[in-house]
C-alpha cells in the first residue's frame, strides 16, 4: 500500500513582515483590496490575523474582530492558485476554533452579492443573511450592497 501524504497546514499569527506577501496575493483576488494600511491597522488594534502555510509558503490569511461574545470576520482569502481545493474551509474551521477560545458565541460577516465564492463558502458553512447594507461597497459602476450574515459558533 502506498503511503498518503497530507501536507500540514500551519496557522501562524500575521505579522507585519507577512505583508507584502499577503498584498500580492490582495491584489489579485480582489477587485477592491485592502491596502497594507488595512493589513497594519489591523495588527495594530489586535484583531485576530493569521496567515495559513503549507511546507513554509502562504497560501491563505484571515482577519477578524473578536468583542466580548461577538467575532466579526473582516477578511478571509486563499491564493488564487490555491482556491477551490479546501483551504478556506480549513482556514475557516481554525477561526471557529479560534474565536469561541476567545469566548465568542457567534460569528458575523459582510459580503458582496456578486462574491459567488465568498457566499458559497459560507452557506456551506451554515451562515444565513441578517440584513443588507445598502451601498457598502464601492464599486466598478457606483457602490454594491453587502449581505450581512451570522452563524452561531
Ligand atoms: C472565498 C474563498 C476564501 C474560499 O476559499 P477556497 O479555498 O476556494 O474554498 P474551499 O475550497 O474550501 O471551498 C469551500 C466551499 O466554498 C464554495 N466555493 C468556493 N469557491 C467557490 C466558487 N468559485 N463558486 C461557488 N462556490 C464556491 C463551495 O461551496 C465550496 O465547497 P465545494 O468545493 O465542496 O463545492 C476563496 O475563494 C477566496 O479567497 N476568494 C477571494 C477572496 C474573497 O472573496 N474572500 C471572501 C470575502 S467576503
Amino acid at each position: 500500500m502506498n503511503a498518503v501524504l497530507v501536507p500540514r497546514l500551519d496557522f501562524m499569527p500575521m505579522a507585519a513582515a507577512d505583508v507584502p506577501a499577503i498584498m500580492e496575493t490582495e491584489n489579485r483576488i480582489y477587485p477592491f483590496p485592502w491596502s497594507a494600511g488595512n493589513f497594519a491597522d489591523s495588527l495594530a488594534s489586535g484583531h485576530s490575523a493569521w496567515v495559513c502555510r503549507e511546507a513554509g509558503a502562504m497560501v491563505g490569511y484571515a482577519v477578524m474582530m473578536l468583542v466580548l461574545d461577538e467575532a466579526h470576520l473582516l477578511n478571509i482569502s486563499v491564493a488564487a492558485e490555491r482556491q477551490r481545493g479546501g483551504l478556506g474551509s480549513r482556514l475557516l474551521e481554525f477561526l471557529f476554533e479560534e474565536a469561541k477560545a476567545h469566548g465568542a458565541a457567534r460569528m458575523f460577516l459582510e459580503v458582496r452579492p456578486s462574491n459567488a465564492s465568498g457566499l458559497g463558502l459560507y452557506r456551506r458553512f451554515g451562515f444565513a443573511e441578517i440584513g443588507r447594507r445598502r451601498g457598502y461597497y464601492p464599486a466598478h459602476d457606483g457602490r454594491e450592497d453587502a449581505i450581512v450574515m451570522a452563524r452561531d459558533l
